[in-house]
């Protein structure tokens, strides 16, 4: 056993914390109401660390103290007794699955040790990941993405021609998408959700094997520390459309703004990783409403002792 102060009393508090998320989100699930969705599991989110006896810290949560009320970067979070611990959070990642009633909604957090997480502004990140399995630097976020996929079929011995990379489907993607295709391989579109996205890679039964393109930097320190806890490789590099977002990377401690950060940058400490399904999806099955009982469905992974678990609960509601 490990000397953790994560598992297995943390990590079985933060479940908690996703369920209720998920379960409140999932009230409004093809409502078409984004923000009263995100909102729901903000305040659900919010109400389930007050009972956790941790010193916690929000480390990327719902934004700047001035613009998000509540799991705001820097808000301290549980009863203030126990292990100082930073938070990674997002209460509903994706907002858009969720208000269209659409696969892969999560409500998703990390934990680690105060300072294991990257303080990552709201801006975005240029991404690349795979699961485990591959020697250490095979991919290169410098490198183009058919080079990286070339590199990946040389050492595993497979034909580009077999592998297939998730890419977000966007306008931005285009050349990546292109280059991808041009070395033969083939592109799994998704319209949102690229924590689950990175995840999938370590899942052989996804059929996804690389992870490329630009999403948010938050996503992209969640998604470092669940790869963190089941392995694999993850390089990302903050991207900012303006000087607003490169003074947000400032006020939140970055100073090198064109670093590239390895995983084990974005998650340098102990991590534990919670999913719980909002909506069905291939990570964990969505949250499911019968009489008298709500069922969640959570993937709970720690870095300690490299535990994947899946929790299914059942809520008694009469
Ligand atoms: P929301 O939950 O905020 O809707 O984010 C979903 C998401 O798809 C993330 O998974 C991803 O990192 C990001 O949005 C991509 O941003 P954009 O939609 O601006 O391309």
């Amino acid at each position: 056993m490990s000397n953790s102060i994560l598992v297995p009393h943390l990590a079985d508090a933060m479940v908690r914390v996703t369920e209720v998320a998920a379960i409140a989100a999932q009230k409004l699930a093809g409502l078409g109401d984004e923000k009263a969705a995100d909102q729901a599991a903000v305040d659900a989110m919010r109400t389930a660390f007050n009972s956790v006896d941790f010193q916690g810290r929000i480390v990327i949560g719902e934004g700047e103290r001035d613009e998000a009320p509540m799991l705001y970067i820097g808000e301290e979070v549980g009863t203030g007794q126990g292990p100082e611990i930073d938070i990674a959070l997002d209460p509903l990642e994706g907002t858009t699955l969720t208000a269209k009633a659409m696969a892969n909604a999560l409500a998703v957090l990390a934990i680690a040790p105060r300072g294991g997480l990257l303080h990552a502004p709201d801006t975005y990140m240029d991404k690349i990941a795979i699961g485990p399995g591959y020697e250490k630097g095979v991919i290169d976020l410098d490198e183009s993405p058919a080079d990286n996929i070339k590199a990946m079929a040389k050492a595993s011995g497979r034909p580009v021609e077999s592998m297939t990379v998730c890419v977000l489907d966007r306008p931005r993607h285009a050349d990546i998408i292109e280059s991808i295709r041009s070395a033969g391989a083939r592109v799994s579109l998704i319209s949102d959700g690229d924590v689950a996205g990175v995840i999938n890679t370590t899942n052989p039964d996804t059929g996804i094997d690389l992870y490329i393109g630009q999403g948010g930097a938050p996503e992209g320190v969640l998604a470092a520390a669940a790869l963190k806890c089941v392995g694999g490789q993850m390089q990302g590099r903050l991207f900012f459309r303006n000087d607003d977002e490169r003074a947000r990377a400032k006020r939140v401690g970055v100073t090198e703004l064109d670093r590239k950060y390895d995983l084990d940058e974005l998650a340098s400490g102990e991590t534990v990783f919670c999913a719980t399904g909002v909506t069905k999806g291939g990570l964990v099955d969505g949250v499911v409403v019968r009489p008298g009982v709500t069922i969640t469905d959570t993937l709970v992974m720690s870095s300690a002792d490299g535990m994947v678990r899946k929790i299914q609960s059942r809520y008694r509601t009469a």
